[in-house]
């Protein structure tokens, strides 16, 4: 048993995510958090919403609402959306909290101390007609590297590069519209982080081997460049205050700390959080503080997250000078494409969490987003191939294998676990295959690669199918009424280890295969090889009941009125 330490990327606050990033982020870690831990692992999943900077800001403003209470809100609907997807967090906080105040707070005074934090005087956006200076997000203009002419100050959202305000073309204040810009001297905190270049540097080389390939060239790409010092500071009412112990006058005039300053420490304010909630028997410190040989941290986050994971947050750490947790694994992922398009929040193109709840259960999204996962390249999501995989995966060889068991013997042998013949030939060599398939799903869980174990489930699923074709019981039984038996005992065993390998993608439907047996010890823990070879889980006797189907066909109507409803091609 290990202590796993999970993060996905903290999803920004300022409105209801699509399914890109649930696919690449959250889903994952979920499923994987949940596979360890019926592994018997003890298993630390967290997340939050990700609340400060400008986006979230102009969203309140877009609502009309003060933006505590806009975040408040937002926060309880992003929370929601995810307890739909049965997101098992362990803690699903909120960034400004008062746990990641308290700690990013920490984090700078210690930069600070070990010279790594600079006061200088730069020259920043202002506009006349807003009244105030323009960070990030407020200027909009034409990006100076590829000529897009959405591109915001932060960063460049068509080709992923990070800007500065001052840097875009034809600049204009996000909030007027006004091109009346000036640039005007102000005072901000800056982390040097060209002193720590070498320090990262090391640190990446020594860990990058157990990264995937996305993650390691992207952090290199960004090593190469070098690492530039970067302003943690702006001029903004929402966010975490700089400390009036350490900068006074930084203090006074109320600036506050980037939100990518504070988000990344959010990882550690959101499991102070949960330990909060309950410290008699919580320690967030344990996971954190000089955990390194004890607990193994793997983050989720799509592509463009990863320089702030990789390189700048461990920069950070680095600087502190104090034994805080490191990255393990970063797992990175390609994008989620709509009909090879973007999609897009701020456009709303493609399809949304909470839309595709109102359309179907959560099972059927996290199945078919796992079994697609954009890990080696960007992968496309099309009605036409969901609706296909929903038909040919759950409802076919899934669904209609468990219904087709359970209604068969429960009409020819009662509801009851049938005796009949022992075990033979051919269910040896089922529970060989079966063995070896499970084996197979967990190197690929192991090794974080989704899609992979996303196929051994699938084959395990198949497998069950082409035993039961191959034996033929609905024929059997005219002959041999005990071997008819003892096919549908050992299908309904399979039904039960499916519901237990089933359970990381696929928790609701996992739960009524495993309901449907009436079992005395009814856990979801982990099956073993051996376990998978007998395939005797169910003792003869055991009544059980036939669920309702378990995923619905899709028809070529539905194809029609969802592409209907969000546009295809
Ligand atoms: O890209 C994003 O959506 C950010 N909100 C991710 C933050 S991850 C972490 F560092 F907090
Ligand atoms: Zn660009």
């Amino acid at each position: 048993m290990a202590r796993h330490l999970i993060t996905s990327a903290l999803p920004y606050i300022n409105g209801i995510k699509h399914l890109g990033n649930m696919v690449g982020s959250m889903l994952p870690a979920d499923v994987y958090s949940r596979y360890l831990r019926q592994r018997g692992h003890d298993v630390l999943y967290i997340c939050a919403t990700d609340e400060h900077g400008t986006p979230a800001e102009l969203a309140a403003k877009e609502r009309g609402l003060p933006v505590a209470e806009f975040c408040a809100q937002a926060h309880d609907a992003q929370k929601a959306v995810y307890d739909g997807f049965e997101l098992a967090f362990d803690h699903f906080g909120r960034s400004s909290s008062q746990e990641n105040v308290e700690i990013t707070q920490h984090f700078a005074r210690k930069l600070n101390e070990n010279g790594f934090i600079e006061e200088r005087a730069i020259r920043q956006v202002y506009s006349p007609a807003d009244g105030r200076f323009l960070p990030d997000r407020y200027v909009e203009g034409t990006c100076p590297h590829c000529g897009y002419d959405k591109a915001r100050g932060d960063q460049c959202e068509n080709c992923t590069r990070v800007l500065d305000p001052t840097d875009l073309l034809n600049p204009r204040s996000a909030i007027s519209g006004s091109t009346e810009l000036e640039v005007r001297e102000t005072k901000h905190l800056f982390l040097l982080q060209s002193k720590l270049q070498h320090e990262v540097e090391a640190w990446v080389t020594a860990h990058e081997d157990q990264w995937p390939q996305l993650s390691s060239s992207i952090a290199r790409k960004w090593l190469t460049e070098g690492l530039h010092d970067r302003a943690i500071t702006r001029d903004l009412d929402w966010g975490v205050p700089v400390p009036a112990d350490t900068w006074p006058e930084l203090a006074a005039e109320g600036k506050v700390f980037y939100v990518w300053f504070d988000a990344p420490i959010e990882y550690l304010g959101s499991t102070k959080e949960w330990a909060d909630q309950d410290p008699a028997n919580r320690d967030w410190k344990s996971w954190w503080w000089e955990a390194d040989d004890t607990v193994r941290y793997t983050e989720f986050m799509a592509k463009d997250n990863v320089p702030f994971h990789t390189v700048m947050f461990p920069a950070t750490q680095l600087g502190v000078r104090e034994p805080w947790k490191k990255v393990d694994v970063v797992k990175a992922f390609n994008w989620l494409t709509y009909y090879g398009g973007k999609f897009s929040t701020s456009q709303k193109r493609g399809v949304f969490t909470d839309q595709a709840l109102e359309i179907l259960p959560a099972d059927y999204w996290r199945y078919f987003l796992i079994a697609n996962a954009p890990e080696s390249d960007d992968s496309s999501f099309t009605w036409e191939h969901f609706t296909a995989t929903v038909n040919k995966d759950l409802a076919d060889t899934l669904g209609n294998f468990v219904n087709r068991v359970l209604s068969f013997s429960k009409k020819r042998f009662g509801e009851e676990v049938p005796a009949g013949a022992e075990a033979g030939e051919a269910e040896a060599k089922l529970g060989e295959q079966i063995a070896g398939l499970l084996a197979e799903y967990e190197t690929q869980m192991e090794a974080l690669q989704f899609r992979k174990a996303a196929a051994a489930l699938r084959a395990l699923w198949s497998a069950g199918n082409s035993y039961l074709e191959e034996k033929a019981p609905w024929l059997e039984i005219k002959t041999d009424k005990d071997g008819a038996a003892l096919t549908l005992r050992t299908a309904m065993n399979l039904i039960h280890l499916y519901a237990i390998v089933s359970e990381p993608f696929i928790p609701a439907s996992s739960r009524a295969m495993r309901q449907a047996f009436e079992l005395a010890d009814d856990t979801a823990a982990w099956v073993s090889a051996e376990e998978a070879r007998a395939l005797a889980f169910l003792p003869v006797g055991t009544p059980f009941t036939v669920p309702p189907v378990l995923f619905a066909k899709l028809t070529d109507d539905d194809l029609a009125a969802y592409k209907e409803r969000f546009g295809g091609e």
